[in-house]
Order: C-alpha cells, then sequence, then structure tokens
C-alpha cells in the first residue's frame, strides 16, 4: 500500500460521505491563490472533526493554527448556531484568508479569528476565564506542550483536546531527532502519558496528506 492508495481510498470516501462541497473548494481554491502552504487536514480528516465537535454537543470549540479556515468550518459546522469556535493564528494575511472563507461558508457568525502568538492569545484567554468543551491543536509542533498545559486550563471535566500531526512519516520514533517539531510531539506525548487529568490514546492516520496521526485526551477532573 502506498499513497496512491490511501488517495484513492480518500477520494472514495469523500465521495460517499463528504460530497461536492462549493464552499470548502473554494477555500482551498483560495489559500492556494494566496500561495499559502496547503497543509490544511483533508476532507475525511475535516469532517471527522466535525462529527467529534457534533457528538460532544461542544458550545465552545478553540483551535490553535488557522491556516485559512479550512478546519475551522468544519468545526463551526459540527456546533449549533448558537455555539462558538475560537480560532488563533499568528499571520495576519492567513487570517484575513480564513475570514473571508469563514464568511463564504457562511459560518462567520459562530467562528472568530484571533491574530497573534498562540502562547500570548492562550495567556489572555486564561485571564480572561474562559472555558472550552473541544480544543484542536494545530499550529507549530514546537508549541505542543505549552499549548496542553493551557488546554488543562481552559478545559472541563468532560472536554476534549485533540493534536494534529503526532506521527509525521513515523519521523516521531526517532528519540535522538533534533527536528524541533519531533522534539514538541515526542514531548506532548510524554505529557499526556504522566497527566492524571486526562484519558489518551492516538490514531495513526494514511490518507492524501500522507502517514500521520492525531492524538485524543479527555479531561476526566
Ligand atoms: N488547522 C488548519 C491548519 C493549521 S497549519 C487546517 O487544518 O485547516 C498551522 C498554522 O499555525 C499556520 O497557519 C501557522 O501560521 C500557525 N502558527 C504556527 N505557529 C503559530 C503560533 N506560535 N501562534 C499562532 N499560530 C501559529
Ligand atoms: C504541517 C503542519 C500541519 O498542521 C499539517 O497538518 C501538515 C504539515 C507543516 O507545518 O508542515
Ligand atoms: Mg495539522
Amino acid at each position: 500500500m502506498d499513497i496512491e492508495t490511501w488517495t484513492k481510498m480518500d477520494h472514495w470516501f469523500d465521495e460517499r460521505l463528504v460530497g461536492a462541497d462549493p464552499a470548502l473548494q473554494a477555500a482551498v481554491e483560495a489559500t492556494r491563490a494566496a500561495g499559502i502552504p496547503e497543509i490544511q487536514v483533508s476532507p475525511t480528516q475535516g469532517k471527522f472533526l466535525m462529527v467529534l465537535a457534533a457528538a460532544l454537543g461542544a458550545r465552545s470549540v478553540l483551535e490553535i493554527g488557522t491556516l485559512a479556515g479550512y478546519s475551522t468550518i468544519w468545526l463551526a459546522r459540527g456546533i449549533a448556531a448558537s455555539a462558538r469556535v475560537l480560532t488563533l493564528e499568528r499571520n495576519e494575511k492567513y487570517a484575513e484568508v480564513a475570514r473571508s472563507n469563514l464568511q463564504r461558508a457562511g459560518v462567520s457568525d459562530r467562528a472568530q479569528v484571533r491574530v497573534g502568538v498562540a502562547s500570548d492569545s492562550l495567556r489572555q484567554l486564561i485571564a480572561e476565564g474562559a472555558d472550552f468543551d473541544l480544543v484542536f491543536i494545530d499550529a507549530d509542533k514546537s508549541g505542543y506542550p505549552d499549548y496542553l498545559t493551557a488546554a488543562l486550563q481552559l478545559t472541563h471535566a468532560g472536554s476534549v483536546i485533540v493534536a494534529d500531526n503526532v506521527v509525521r512519516d513515523g519521523r516521531v520514533l526517532d528519540e535522538a531527532s533534533s527536528d524541533v517539531d519531533v522534539r514538541g510531539i515526542r514531548r506532548y506525548i510524554q505529557m499526556l502519558a504522566a497527566e492524571p487529568r486526562l484519558l489518551s490514546s492516538a490514531l495513526q492516520t494514511v490518507g492524501e496528506k500522507g502517514y500521520d496521526g492525531f492524538a485524543i485526551s479527555r479531561v476526566q477532573r
């Protein structure tokens, strides 16, 4: 099995479970046109996040790492019209494209982009006493340990924390790696393992985005 089969399989699922989606297609095209790297989640992964948000009945969702708002659209679609997604992005240009993508997708009433370095925005949110039912961590991988520490202060028993890209073609196995992303993810998983407040697992994924994976944790208390 190789990426060609994984991609075909992804498209097979897309055709059946996602379908043609003009707003999402336009969002991907706008991302490309703006010269933004196309590192958003795949359609099946995006809809997976939507199902998760819906299953939790999430009233408040925090995303760390917006890019052009592709995953944000999916998360917003999984929540009620009166619920909210807040997404954090440090790049002003990406945030602008994201806002326009959210608008086009008809979810700008429930999804807000906050521009800034995530660690600063998270500190502000903690000071504000913000609280989330679902946190999706997907910004710089070296920051994941700090984002987890913040997420634990921004959630309650029953909240779920998901982290993207915890496999990276298996490079995360390399304990001697000097790659700051790999080191950040390894430390993140170590923190999950040592944290009694979290019930955690991980799921490897293959598909049109290659070989990667998600970690998932439920806040227990
Ligand atoms: N969640 C998006 C993809 C996010 S890509 C999707 O699936 O559609 C990662 C994003 O995190 C990039 O846009 C990058 O600019 C942003 N980012 C990286 N480091 C950051 C930081 N320290 N603070 C805020 N955003 C950051
Ligand atoms: C990268 C970041 C991501 O969040 C992702 O899903 C894939 C790739 C990256 O920085 O290369
Ligand atoms: Mg990602």
